[in-house]
């Protein structure tokens, strides 16, 4: 049986949603007995370039998060209002839902899980923070075991794509907001980045699940990253510090005189020492570090927007509610907690596999070895980046080669002529490139 998606929206994350669910071949299973149904979007008829059938589409929202034959509502439209409605319709009706929208869970998560737990149905929102790095599951379930300390992102790829030019160029705030909006890594009204506006709604949502209470927006402190300048970067590197937006919610310790249990909830432009993890997440990726007891550091990292890899994470959502609704209805094994494959994985034997190999060889230091050593690969394909002699090691040359990409059989077939020639004392080191 096939579950059935109503899909709201097909902008960037819509599309690349639709795209996955229209090429389930070589992914899990799963999504095959996956369906869009109908798709939400302003004008039905606008061409597109998905393959899509336009019997699907339809600009009557309401009619899909109402529909009996909707198992699931992919709320990708974005914006507070008509997303909020949306999603409170489709619970009333029975729907599960999956949506990316930060700013409605931020902002109305109290009146949306309310509704879920009341109809017993789920409300996923992997993509929401993080785009395509799983962070909420890891929150949710993976983690489920620890007490969190804290939990510390630069959850804002467009802020961390303008420090890090800043820090590589020495240029200020403004030109490299500028040219960012030029590029197409800033948008025209910048603030809901800039400000620290949407790294607010995804701590706000991280910081609810990782300390399982429900959090209040405007409790979250802000500050933007207008006002950090190219001397303060100059300083952050002279002194041995990166400048990056972080969002921190942590866990503050009851003392004696104040017991209270209380969070810190802060966005804000940070000086990074440059041994912290985070200090090298550079452009427009994202990181999140969680600090728990006993885990104690663990970090995700990835894109934190794109088509690609926040629909990555909008199906994996579906998939989990889909694996629910079959268990539900059919007697088997979870189908995302069981093994489900029998075959066995084709291997590619080492010989075949191309890589890239450092060798140290050690030789007389006579006229012709490293030409005779060059021959050697040439005569069997193995192409050369580098060769270089370092210097003597006691009375032998010390010759060092990197190779490009070449086939592994190829160059160790290589390695055993240069084993036989004269001149060579041994190979004491080999190594592979990445
Ligand atoms: N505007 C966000 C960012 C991406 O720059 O990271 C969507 O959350």
């Amino acid at each position: 049986m096939a579950y059935k998606i109503g899909l709201l929206g097909l902008g960037t994350v819509g599309t690349g949603t639709a795209e996955i669910l229209l090429s389930p071949e070589g992914r899990h299973p799963l999504l095959q007995e996956l369906e869009i149904h109908k798709v939400g979007v302003r004008t039905p008829d606008k061409p597109r370039t998905l393959q899509i059938s336009p019997d699907v589409l339809t600009a009557d929202l309401e009619s899909i998060v109402t529909d009996p034959a909707v198992d699931i509502v992919v709320e990708l439209i974005g914006g507070l209002e008509p997303a909020r409605s949306l999603i409170l319709k489709a619970i009333a009706h029975g729907k599960h839902v999956v949506t990316a929208n930060k700013a409605v869970i931020a902002r109305y998560g109290d009146e949306i899980f309310t509704a879920a737990n009341e109809k017993g149905i789920y409300v996923m929102l992997e993509a929401a923070v993080g785009g395509g790095i799983p962070i909420i599951s890891p929150l949710k379930q993976s983690l489920g075991a620890n007490r969190i300390q804290s939990v510390t992102g630069i959850v804002n790829g467009t802020t961390n794509y303008i420090l890090t030019r800043m820090t590589a160029e020495g240029a200020d705030f403004s030109e490299v907001l500028a040219d960012a909006q030029r590029l197409g890594y800033a948008e025209a009204d910048p603030t809901a980045d800039v400000d620290g506006f949407d790294a607010a709604d995804k701590l706000a949502i991280l910081a609810s699940l990782a300390f399982a209470g429900r959090i209040k927006l405007e409790e979250v402190y802000r500050e933007g990253i207008g006002q950090v300048s190219a001397a303060d970067i100059a300083y952050a590197e002279k002194l041995g510090f990166a400048i990056k937006l972080l969002a921190i919610a942590k866990r503050e310790q009851p003392t004696g005189t104040d017991p209270t249990d209380r969070l810190q909830l802060r966005v804000h432009p940070t000086f990074v020492p440059k041994t912290h993890p985070l200090a090298s997440i550079n452009g427009v990726y994202n990181a999140i570090l969680v600090e728990g007891e006993p885990i104690g550091q663990v970090m995700f990292y990835g894109r934190g927007a794109g088509a690609g890899p926040t629909a990555s994470a909008v199906v994996s959502d579906i998939m989990n509610i889909a694996a629910i609704l079959k268990t539900e209805t059919e007697p088997i094994p979870h189908p995302l907690l069981s093994c489900a494959h029998q075959h066995y994985c084709a291997i590619a034997p080492m010989d075949e596999v191309m890589a890239r190999f450092y060798a140290r060889f050690l030789t007389k230091d006579e006229p012709g070895v490293i030409g005779k050593l060059g021959t050697c690969f040439g005569n069997h394909g193995v192409s050369l980046e580098s060769i270089v002699q370092t210097g003597m090691r006691g009375d032998l040359s010390e010759i060092v080669v990197v190779t490009h990409d070449v086939r592994e059989g190829n160059f160790r077939e290589a390695l055993e002529d240069i084993r036989n020639l004269e001149g060579i004392a041994s190979i004491p080191s080999l190594l592979r490139v990445l």
